[in-house]
């Protein structure tokens, strides 16, 4: 239970970051030391929730058949997330700023979009668990 409550308030640490970039990008001339720095903070942090979500999740799947079906969706964003992780380092470091803004404002946008519908199915998500949970008796309480 209170490592669904920490998800849920790293969710919202996420968006921060997330507004954070989205402030960087609507500005016309880019900081681009401070972009990268962001989204280095940005993609660290997904490592480590993501992580504890795949751990979190198959304890769940151990207990639940039912939402083998919404784990497997997860599972599978999360490898696109990586995809994107990914393609956006690559960006990153190049040293052309109209590159880099090409990439942030496609890739980036498209990247932010992915992430907040992904954060929003998983809080469903979460609440069935948290449900479940609470459905059991209190000896049984995992989560
Ligand atoms: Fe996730
Ligand atoms: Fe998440």
């Amino acid at each position: 239970m209170n490592s669904i409550i920490e998800l849920r308030k790293e969710h919202m640490r996420i968006e921060q970051i997330l507004v954070r970039l989205e402030e960087f990008l609507d500005r016309e001339k880019l900081d681009v030391e401070k972009i990268r720095k962001t989204f280095s903070e940005l993609f660290a942090y997904i490592k480590v929730h993501e992580e504890k979500e795949d751990e979190i999740f198959e304890e769940v799947s151990e207990f639940s058949k039912e939402m083998e079906e919404s784990l497997a969706e997860i599972n599978a964003v999360h490898q696109i997330i990586k995809g994107h992780v990914k393609v956006l380092k690559e960006a990153l470091v190049s040293d052309d700023v109209n590159y880099i803004r090409v990439a942030l404002e496609n890739d980036g946008r498209m990247f932010f979009a992915k992430l907040r519908e992904h954060m929003h199915f998983e809080e469903k998500v979460f609440d069935s668990v948290l449900f479940m949970n609470n459905s059991k008796s209190e000896k049984k309480k995992t989560f």
